[in-house]
């Protein structure tokens, strides 16, 4: 998490990377479990700039959780919008507070994993949603990618897409995997 202290602001800078496409294509896929005026949570949600476009898009709360407090210091806060500090590891949050829970490129970073999946079932509703964006390690770029992760002292923890699924059967969490652009795909699955 080092990495993130220092690259921050960065991120920060980024904020505008996500299109109206992106952010309505990722509301498509909440929506069924996220009513208006329901509850989203963005874990590693970094700075907050796709929580915050998922709460206009969604008509929803969101809260923003994240262990570094460089980057959630960033998060545009509102009567919509709240930032919390926390790890993936240990959610702050009683059982079944929100309706989905969505992990945009942040899942690779969690250091424990099923440990993380565990509480992020607990935290989702049952019937709820989970929602993951992330990058299929396989490939040359991919490769080296992960090696600079690793190099930064982060996990560099990619699944491919089906190990992703099976992982979250595993976990009770029924769902599919389709292909974004590129590298990125998502894994959207419902809490039993
Ligand atoms: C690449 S950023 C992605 C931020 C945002 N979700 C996005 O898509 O722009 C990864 C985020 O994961 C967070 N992170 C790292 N380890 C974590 C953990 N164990 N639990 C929750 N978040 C974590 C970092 O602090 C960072 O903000």
């Amino acid at each position: 998490m080092g990495f993130f202290n220092w690259a921050a602001p960065a991120f920060h800078r980024l904020a505008d990377r996500w299109s109206i496409d992106d952010v309505d294509r990722i509301a498509y896929w909440l929506r069924p479990f996220v009513n208006p005026n329901g509850r989203l949570l963005d874990l590693g949600g970094g700075t907050g700039a796709l929580g915050v476009r998922l709460s206009s898009a969604l008509d929803a709360n969101v809260v923003v959780g994240d262990p570094t407090p460089q980057m959630i210091r960033y998060v545009p806060t509102s009567d919509r919008v709240s930032a919390v500090l926390t790890s993936a590891e240990d959610i702050p949050f009683a059982d079944e507070e929100f309706d989905a829970v969505i992990v945009s490129d942040a899942f690779h970073h969690f250091r424990d994993q099923p440990g993380a999946a565990r509480e992020m079932v607990r935290v989702v509703r049952s019937g709820g949603g989970v929602t993951v964006l992330e990058l299929d390690p396989t490939g040359l770029g991919m490769r080296a990618l992960v090696l600079a992760e690793k190099l930064l002292g982060e996990p560099g923890a990619f699944f491919t897409p089906e190990a992703m699924c099976e992982f979250w059967r595993a976990k009770g969490v029924e769902g599919t995997c389709e292909r974004v652009n590129g590298p990125t795909y998502r894994f959207t699955g419902t809490v039993k």
